[in-house]
């Protein structure tokens, strides 16, 4: 990692200030405030959150910090379902809707509170027949359909901890995953639907389990009627099969507030996946807190968030924080380009989201596309757009907020990562936006930028992005690994290190420049890719760009870009020369691209973050190393 950076500041970026309405009826209130109250008393600040929702026992002690080991709620007792289920059911929420889903065929389904209640119950009794316990581990390997979450929440019931893998990964990194989290179950599906096509995901388990001796029993989802897959008695059961005969009711489990409510694996920048571990009481209290606040949904809301559950946002901000909440949850399927580029734009319309949150590589497809889609549909029941993932570049936030929110929607850009749990850094609803700038900690969290010995970079500088406190939905281990754990408290003693660089602007507002280790060093320059790209992407002829650095004699390195040119544009030396020169007078001479190369697609993560070490390897003519994560 570097010492220090520099970036040419945009300062004189414009605010964008959204209605006052917003700010008046946000459930945050002013931010200011909210964050010096949270400030002054950080436990009276927690405790008031976690007493909105429900407990079997309260807590001792609100939270206990051995660095770098922390503990919240102590010895209070819950179960998450009963929060995002039971809670609603005996209240006013009954009838509610809580999940609309919609299949590529067009199919619909729509679960009140009280029937998703209801079939979590029964397969959460029918994980019980099968000999599942608190503190098993249940491997969720399935398509984006109600059983999917059916199948997390149904875990959560019997105390039992899901690893959901995205249906997305192959056989090996399948495997490795069931492995390492020693799953009992295995759930998934005969097929998961795909632009038309259909992926068999049983073949892909039973390829997987050939070598995992922990997984006792498999459970199938049947999506397709012919041909049918056939079960092995004993060893294989139906999805709906496994819940005909049990108990209706299933009464959930006394967990602790520390006991693991879930595993799941993300990339590392070395080495193998991290399992991170997220614990009931915490992750509850943080992911109901932000979704409430960060959204600002409202009892009239339909949200939807576009991730797969099998991601942490889909954990956080699809499953268990909406749900808390007691949100009309949508999801589909059906991915922004199928059967057309309107495809997204269309569901808006017909289900009349009022909050969206979807990803930057998501919104520039969008901007290579055009206008004209969006267009074509009436999107205006809209009244918060969210982004997360990587960082917004100031052009995509431009975009969005003209072409989605009409100029109207406040943009939440949130920061967050797997180990947080929960997002950390936003710009409230309410707050004055500025593009290009994630915005501040949410109340609740402290972070800063610092420098390689942990010391706060003065404002308009870059460094490291950290968190200085511990929170409550933050990881409490690595699984079986801790010195991965250790590693993120101690790269900068006392604080949190998120791996991330980071510019904290005069007013301070953060801008998240990318990862740490995305960073490329031209003539003692330290340059981010990530800086570099969203330069290139500011004009106009440019959709996508990927920069690596290339080994270079003299400099180090020298910058090679991969660039998708919007529909209508062609590559060209002139247009090269406008890159270059674009990048020029965006960034600065240190930062022009040496080489630009035009490129259809670019390698990325099922998750759409660019694989920069792909396109590197292949440059430099080296081995890719692991690409299980390469989406197609
Ligand atoms: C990394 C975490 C958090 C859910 C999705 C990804 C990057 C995430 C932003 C943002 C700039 C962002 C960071 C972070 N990232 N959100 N709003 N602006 N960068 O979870 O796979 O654990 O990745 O995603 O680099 O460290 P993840």
């Amino acid at each position: 990692m570097t010492d220090n950076f520099d970036v040419k500041l945009v300062e004189n970026a414009k605010y964008y200030t959204p209605d006052a309405e917003y700010k008046r009826t946000s459930w945050i209130g002013d931010y200011q405030k909210t964050y010096e109250k949270f400030l002054s008393d950080p436990d009276a600040f927690w405790s008031k959150i976690a007493r909105e929702l429900e407990w079997i026992r309260p807590w001792d002690q609100i939270r206990e910090w051995k660095y770098p080991y922390a503990r919240w709620f102590l010895n209070a007792q819950l179960n998450i379902t009963a929060n995002c289920l039971d809670r609603h059911v005996a209240g006013d929420r009954r009838n509610k809707v809580a999940l609309i889903w919609r299949g590529e065929d067009g199919k619909e389904r729509v679960y009140s509170y009280q029937r998703l209640l209801g079939e979590v119950m029964r397969f959460a009794n029918g994980l019980k027949s099968l000999g599942v316990k608190k503190g098993d581990c249940v491997c969720i390997y399935m398509p984006m359909v109600p059983e999917q979450l059916i199948a997390m929440l149904a875990c959560a019931r019997i105390g039992a901890v899901h690893s959901v893998v995205f249906a997305g990964f192959g056989t090996t990194a399948l495997n490795m995953r069931i492995n390492d989290a020693e799953a009992k179950v295995i759930i998934t599906a005969d097929i998961s639907i795909r632009r038309g096509k259909a992926i068999p995901l049983i073949t892909i388990v039973k390829e997987a389990i050939d070598n995992a001796p922990s997984v006792e029993h498999i459970v199938m989802y049947r999506r397709r009627k012919e041909p049918p897959v056939e079960l092995r008695p004993g060893r294989e059961h139906d999805f709906y099969g496994l819940m005909e005969g049990v108990p209706a009711d299933c009464p959930a489990e006394v967990m602790d507030a520390e006991d693991p409510l879930f595993i799941l694996y993300t990339s590392g920048s070395t080495g193998t996946p991290k399992g991170v571990v997220h614990t009931c009481g915490g992750y509850m209290v943080g992911t109901y807190y932000t979704t409430k606040t960060v959204f600002d949904l409202k009892e009239r809301d339909i949200y939807w968030c576009t991730a797969d559950p099998g991601w942490i946002t889909g954990h956080s901000y699809i499953v268990y924080g909406p749900l808390a909440v007691g949100a009309t949850v949508f999801i589909t399927e059906i991915t922004p380009d199928y059967p057309d580029p309107g495809s997204w734009w269309k569901l808006i319309e017909e289900q009349q989201i009022s909050v969206f949150y979807t990803a930057p590589t998501a919104i520039r497809t969008f901007m290579k596309l055009g206008e004209e889609w969006p267009d074509r549909y009436n999107i205006g029941s809209l009244r918060i757009i969210g982004s997360v993932g990587e960082p917004l570049n100031p052009e995509a936030f431009e975009w969005y907020y003209r072409v989605i929110g009409k100029s109207r929607c406040p943009i939440v850009d949130t920061w967050w990562q797997t180990e947080t749990g929960m997002q950390i850094i936003t710009t409230m609803v309410g707050e004055p936006m500025r593009p290009g700038f994630a915005g501040k900690a949410i109340p609740g969290v402290e972070v800063d930028v610092v420098n390689k010995d942990g010391k706060p970079v003065p404002p308009g500088s870059g460094g490291f992005l950290v968190i200085k406190k511990p929170w409550p939905s933050m990881l409490r281990m690595v699984y079986k690994n801790d010195e991965r754990y250790r590693t993120y408290w101690e790269t900068i003693k006392g604080c949190y290190t998120a791996g991330d660089l980071a510019v904290k602007g005069k007013d301070g507002y953060i801008m998240v420049i990318g990862r740490a280790d995305d960073i490329i060093i031209v003539s003692g320059h330290n340059i981010g890719t990530a800086e570099v790209e969203s330069a290139l992407v500011s004009h106009h002829a440019v959709a996508e760009a990927a920069v690596i650095g290339k080994p270079d004699a003299i400099k180090g390195n020298a910058i090679k870009a991969f660039v998708i040119l919007r529909l209508g544009n062609k590559a060209s030396e002139k247009l090269t020369q406008d890159l270059m020169y674009h990048v020029r007078i965006t960034i600065g001479p240190i930062a022009v691209p040496h080489e630009i190369e035009y490129v259809d697609k670019l390698p990325k993560t099922r998750s759409g973050k660019i694989m920069r070490r792909v396109l590197k390897a292949k440059e430099l003519g080296m081995d890719p190393g692991d690409i299980s994560t390469l989406d197609e």
